[in-house]
């Protein structure tokens, strides 16, 4: 078919899933195992998802370095870590399935690092408790070295490849496509390396999108993390769950903002500031500098402030790993030393590494239910978008609430990306509907049209770098009123000129300017969400810290929020408080 002077082809699956990373392939092997016939669409090779770069492992209760540890503990910790936001049966959920998913993987061939005795290594991370907080630190976070990410993709890969499922390499998703009744049919995309565009049919979309972390100027992710299905829900009408909520990893490499993993501070490194005081025992007494992420990353800011940062231009901290041993550095994380040498030309078998807190990942996201089924809502109440999943960081399901812990979203992505095959398996077997049609194909290539038509216009890369500059500035580690109004100002300056955009390239083949514009629209939707759903928030919780309301307010705030890209506007959600197996953990001072 012909659109807007596009030739456009057709194909057709039971199920599409957009994003080859780890809860992508998870659940498509779960697909594929039945029977299904399931394509993943991606826009890198699959084993360069951004799952590749988690270093410091996935955490789960399976009892290795402790033979008493208990999923509920786990699950205390994980309530607690998210300022508790998160919802209380999707937790119960993750944490209780998790030791299944973890020796599933074993079996699948995941190469784990080990103990003396053969068990799977876990190592201590932050926010890790025994006995509901009460029995010290825990050692629950499974690892292959410093490389997991790496291990568990290629390890999803190849079972995958031996599943039979389908691979559309190297192809960007544009937008959903619906039938007449809402229900999602498909979507609509392009093969990057010939410019052809194609529109997939199929009974189940599942956004496998990953996160969004290029919204920020300094960051931890790839450059793929640009949160297209994010943008995709949205242009359908649909909302986001807690956008305010974002990440900064205490320790991104200074300078170049690669991840120097928590790992380093499990295996008994520590922070510096530029008096070479180790200071976070004076912040966090019990759990030091493994306190969980939100907490560390504002004390670092805390240092830096009162002028003890270090360098030139004291700006950042330092993570001395030195005194670990040569031995051992080289067995438990060779991935630090070497991007350590490489990307800052420091030893840290010799010197402490330069670091600095960097957006890392995005706790918000596509508002789901456990089986990774979207929710939107009618009159107030949860409604399910039917044939839409979502699974992942795209998703928020929402076991991180307001602060994630390290190593549970490697878990996240296996347990729910295992979920939302299996219902999606489920829903297949029980279903005799044949429809497969679609009603808004034209209207889902409209980006693509657009673009292909301009002659001249405003320059994708000068408008996303003012994009990210502004969301680095405004809507960082601290937040105020004024700060944000003034952020809100310039992203409305921004928003309004990229109708103006320009795509130069009108090419085909590897056309990687019409890539960058389509993931631009993307990361200006999350960037406007962020800011709408952070203004909102008058308090502070996990990660959404407010110098004008300094405290956590569960009278009022309690609670998700939801942004509508129709008017910007932000509305509450109920927080779950109601697991199934265990009583609800009730909010309490959060301290470490
Ligand atoms: O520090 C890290 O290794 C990161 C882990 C995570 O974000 O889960």
């Amino acid at each position: 078919m012909e659109i807007g002077g596009i030739t456009v082809s057709e194909k057709q699956f039971d199920v599409v899933i957009v994003g080859g990373g780890g809860s992508g392939l998870r659940a498509s092997l779960e697909i594929s195992k039945s029977g299904l016939d399931v394509a993943i669409v991606s826009k890198v090779f699959p084993t360069r998802s951004h799952t590749v770069a988690a270093q410091g492992g996935i955490t789960c209760a399976i009892a290795s370095a402790d033979p008493n540890d208990d999923w509920r503990w786990h699950m205390f910790d994980t309530v607690k870590g998210s300022d508790y936001i998160g919802d209380q049966n999707a937790i119960e959920y993750m944490c209780s399935e998790g030791p299944d998913a973890i020796f599933e993987l074993e079996h699948m061939g995941l190469p784990f690092s080990r103990f003396e005795n053969g068990r799977i290594y876990q190592r201590p991370f932050g926010g890790q408790s025994k006995e509901f907080g009460e029995g010290g630190q825990a050692a629950r976070t499974c690892a292959a070295a410093d490389r997991t990410g790496h291990a568990l993709l290629h390890t999803l890969y190849q079972a995958n490849l031996k599943a039979g499922t389908k691979f559309l390499n190297e192809w960007f998703a544009i937008d959903l496509i619906k039938n007449d009744e809402g229900t999602i049919k498909g979507v609509s995309c392009f093969d990057m390396e010939t410019g052809e565009v194609s529109i997939i049919r199929c009974n189940s979309v599942v956004l496998a999108t990953g996160g969004a972390g290029q919204v920020y100027e300094q960051n931890t992710t790839s450059l793929i993390c640009t949160g297209d299905g994010l943008g995709m829900v949205l242009r359908q009408g649909y909302p986001l769950q807690d956008m305010e909520m974002w990440q900064f990893h205490p320790t991104g490499l200074y300078g170049n903002g690669s991840l120097m993993t928590e790992g380093c501070r499990g295996e008994g490194g520590y922070l510096i500031n530029s008096e070479g005081e180790r200071f976070m025992p004076k912040y966090a007494p019990k759990a030091k500098d493994l306190a969980s992420r939100d907490v560390v990353s504002r004390c670092i800011v805390q240092e830096i402030l009162a002028g003890r940062g270090c360098g030139e231009h004291k700006d950042h901290v330092l993570l001395k790993i030195d005194h670990l041993g040569a031995d051992s550095i080289m067995k438990k994380l060779p991935e630090i030393r070497e991007i350590s040498m490489t990307f800052a030309d420091v030893d840290p078998i010799n010197a402490p590494i330069p670091v600095v807190p960097t957006c890392h990942y995005m706790m918000g996201g596509i508002p789901t239910n456990v089986n990774g089924q979207v929710l939107t809502t009618s009159n107030g109440k949860d409604e399910v978008v039917e044939g839409l999943y979502s699974i992942g960081e795209a998703a928020n399901v929402s076991v991180h609430g307001a602060n994630r812990l390290g190593g549970n979203s490697l878990l996240d992505l296996v347990v729910f990306g295992r979920a939302a095959g299996r219902h999606i398996n489920k829903e297949a077997a029980e279903s005799d509907s044949k429809d497969i049609s679609m009603t808004n194909i034209e209207e889902s290539l409209d980006l693509m049209t657009k673009i292909q038509s301009t002659t001249e216009g405003e320059s994708v890369f000068a408008l996303r770098s003012e994009m990210q500059n502004i969301m680095q500035n405004h809507f960082g580690v601290y937040r105020n009123e004024q700060l944000m109004k003034e952020g809100i100002d310039k992203l409305k300056d921004v928003t309004e000129r990229t109708k103006n955009i320009h795509l130069i390239d009108k090419s085909n083949q590897f056309n990687s300017e019409r890539v960058e514009i389509l993931e631009y629209f993307n990361l200006l939707e999350i960037a406007n969400a962020t800011a709408y759903s952070a203004i909102d928030r008058k308090e502070s919780r996990g990660a959404h810290a407010r110098e004008d309301f300094p405290n956590r307010d569960d009278e009022n705030w309690l609670c998700h929020s939801l942004f509508f890209k129709n008017e910007n506007r932000v509305s509450k959600r109920n927080v779950n408080l109601s697991p199934k197996t265990v009583d609800a953990f009730k909010p309490k001072a959060r301290v470490y």
